[in-house]
C-alpha cells in the first residue's frame, strides 16, 4: 500500500461493510455528520482514511486496505468486547452524554477506559504505518482523543490535526472525568485542535491551564518542550452545491411532489430528521406539535409532522429507552388526534439515502431541529441549502452549534415547551415575505461557508505548522 500525504483517522470508515442475506458483502455510506462532511473533501485529496468498517465480524481478508472513490481505505478491526467497552461504553455511554451537557447521566467504568486506550493505540499504529514522511494526519472526534499524543510518540515528523465534531463541555462538567488529564494530554499531541465553536475552544484552553498546568495565551498553549498547540473554532458545514443540485433534479422534484400527495397535501408539513439520539429533543418537539393540534391552533388536515429517526447505537441502554418512549408517544398522539388516513405524525424509524432526504427537505414547509445540545447539526444546513425557492421555515434550538450562524431561524429553547409551541405556531402562520426574508439570509450564510471552506481553512492552518515545532502563522 503506497504511503499517503494526507491521512484521515476516524472511528468509522466513510462506508460500512454490510453482509447481505446470501452471505456476500457490500458497502454502504456510514451514518452521521462526520462522514457526510468529510467524504466529499477527501475524495478530492487522494488520501488515506483509517477507520472501523462498522462490523465486528469482519474476517482478516476483509481488513486489507482497498481503493474507494479515489481514497485508500484502511480498515481497523475492533473485537466484540472492544465494541462494548470502547465504542458503546467509553465513547457513547461516558463521553457522549458528558460532552452533551450530561443530558443523560454518564457512566464511568475503568475497564471501558482501558479498552479506549487499547483501541486508540491501534488507530495510532495504523496511522503511523501509512503516513508518508512529513504527512498531514487529521484525527476526528471524541472516540479518538488519545491518538494525537500516541501518534506523535511514534512519528514526530508528522503534522497532526484534531477536530472535535461534538461540543466540548465547560470545565465544571469535564472535570468529572477520572481520566480528564490523560484526555487533555492526548489532545495536546496535535499541533492544531479544532472545535465547532469558539466557546468550546475556550473551555479546552481553560482546562489545559487548570488541569495540566501549561501556560496559555488566547488560542495558544505553550508546552514545556517549546511546542505550541493552537485551539480554535472551525464551524463545519455541508457540500452546498451537491444539495442544491439534488434539490433541483427532476427525480427529487418528482419525489417531493409525491410525498406531498401521499401526505394528503396539507397546508403545512413539519419535518424532523435525526439519528435516534436523546440529545436531539425529538420527544419534546413531537409533544409541542401535538399540543398545538390539541389546543385547536390547527387540525391534522392543516398540518402533519414527518419524523425520520435513523437507528443509532441500538444496544446502549439510553437509546433503547428513548426508542420505547418515542414509540409510545407517537402511538399515543396518533391514537388521540389522528383521523382515518390522517395520522398527526408519520414516524419512520429508518435511514434513507441523500436523494430521499433532499426530497423530504423540498417537500416540507417547516423543519424542526430541537437538540438539547448539538455540536453543529448539519441537517439544519442541508434543509437551508435545499430551499432553492427561498421559502420554508427553520425552527432551530439555541443549543445547536448551527444557531450561532443561522440567526434568522425561529430560535427556541427545547426545554421550554410553551416557547417552542409559540415559535412553531409563528412559523406556521408566517407570510411568504417574512419566510423569504429569513431564508434568503440563511442561504447566504450557508453558501459562504461550505464544507470545502471548512476543510481548507483547517488544513491551511495545519500546513502552516513546522513539523514538531512551533507554528508559524
Ligand atoms: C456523530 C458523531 C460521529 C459519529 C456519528 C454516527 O455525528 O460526531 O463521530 O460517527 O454521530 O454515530 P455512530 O456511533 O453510528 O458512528
Amino acid at each position: 500500500v503506497p504511503r499517503a500525504d494526507v491521512v484521515i483517522v476516524a472511528n468509522r470508515l466513510p462506508v460500512d461493510r454490510v453482509v447481505e442475506a446470501d452471505g456476500s458483502t457490500s458497502w454502504r455510506r456510514s451514518p452521521g455528520g462526520l462522514v457526510s462532511a468529510l467524504a466529499p473533501v477527501m475524495t478530492a485529496q487522494e488520501g488515506a482514511w483509517i477507520g472501523w468498517p462498522g462490523d465486528v465480524s469482519a474476517d482478516e481478508e476483509d481488513l486489507e486496505p482497498f481503493q474507494h472513490e479515489g481514497m485508500t481505505l484502511v480498515p481497523v478491526s475492533i473485537s466484540a468486547l472492544e465494541y462494548e467497552e470502547y465504542y458503546e461504553g467509553f465513547s457513547n455511554a461516558t463521553l457522549w452524554p458528558l460532552y452533551h451537557d450530561v443530558v443523560a447521566k454518564p457512566e464511568f467504568h475503568r475497564e471501558w477506559w482501558d479498552s479506549y486506550i487499547d483501541v486508540n493505540q491501534r488507530f495510532a499504529g495504523a496511522a503511523a504505518d501509512i503516513a508518508a514522511e512529513g504527512a498531514v494526519v487529521w484525527i476526528q472526534d471524541y472516540q479518538l482523543q488519545l491518538v494525537p499524543a500516541l501518534l506523535r510518540d511514534l512519528r514526530p515528523d508528522l503534522r497532526i490535526g484534531f477536530f472535535l465534531h461534538i461540543p466540548f463541555p465547560p470545565a465544571e462538567l469535564f472535570s468529572q472525568l477520572p481520566w480528564r488529564r490523560q484526555l487533555l494530554e492526548g489532545l495536546l499531541g496535535a499541533d492544531l485542535v479544532g472545535f465547532q465553536l469558539s466557546g468550546a475552544a475556550q473551555n479546552f484552553i481553560r482546562l489545559v491551564r487548570q488541569r495540566v498546568g501549561h501556560k496559555t495565551h488566547r488560542d495558544s498553549v505553550y508546552l514545556p518542550d517549546g511546542r505550541i498547540v493552537t485551539a480554535k473554532a472551525f464551524p463545519i458545514s455541508i457540500d452546498v452545491d451537491k444539495f442544491e443540485e439534488l434539490a433541483q433534479s427532476e427525480s427529487v422534484q418528482k419525489r417531493a411532489a409525491q410525498i406531498r400527495d401521499d401526505l394528503g397535501n396539507p397546508r403545512r408539513i413539519f419535518l424532523g430528521i435525526d439519528r435516534l439520539d436523546y440529545t436531539k429533543g425529538i420527544y419534546a418537539r413531537l409533544r409541542a406539535f401535538s399540543e398545538l393540534i390539541h389546543d385547536g391552533h390547527f387540525t391534522v388536515e392543516d398540518a402533519t409532522f414527518v419524523q425520520v429517526a435513523s437507528p443509532s447505537r441500538e444496544r446502549v441502554d439510553q437509546y433503547r429507552i428513548l426508542r420505547d418512549d418515542i414509540d409510545r408517544l407517537v402511538g399515543h398522539i396518533n391514537g388521540d388526534l389522528g383521523r382515518l388516513g390522517r395520522p398527526a405524525i408519520s414516524y419512520l424509524n429508518a435511514s434513507f439515502p441523500q436523494e430521499e432526504m433532499a426530497a423530504l427537505y423540498v417537500a416540507s414547509d417547516i423543519m424542526v431541529v430541537t437538540p438539547f445540545r448539538d455540536g453543529m447539526n448539519l441537517v439544519a444546513k442541508e434543509f437551508v441549502a435545499c430551499r432553492m425557492e427561498e421559502d420554508g421555515a427553520l425552527v432551530l434550538s439555541e443549543f445547536a452549534g448551527a444557531a450561532e450562524e443561522l440567526r434568522q431561524a425561529y430560535l427556541v429553547n427545547p426545554y421550554d415547551i410553551n416557547g417552542m409551541k409559540a415559535q412553531m405556531l409563528e412559523a406556521f402562520e408566517a407570510d411568504e415575505k417574512e419566510l423569504t426574508r429569513r431564508m434568503k439570509a440563511m442561504r447566504k450564510t450557508v453558501a459562504e461557508n461550505d464544507v470545502d471552506n471548512w476543510a481548507s481553512n483547517f488544513l491551511a492552518d495545519l500546513s502552516a505548522v513546522r513539523p514538531g515545532h512551533a507554528k508559524q502563522v
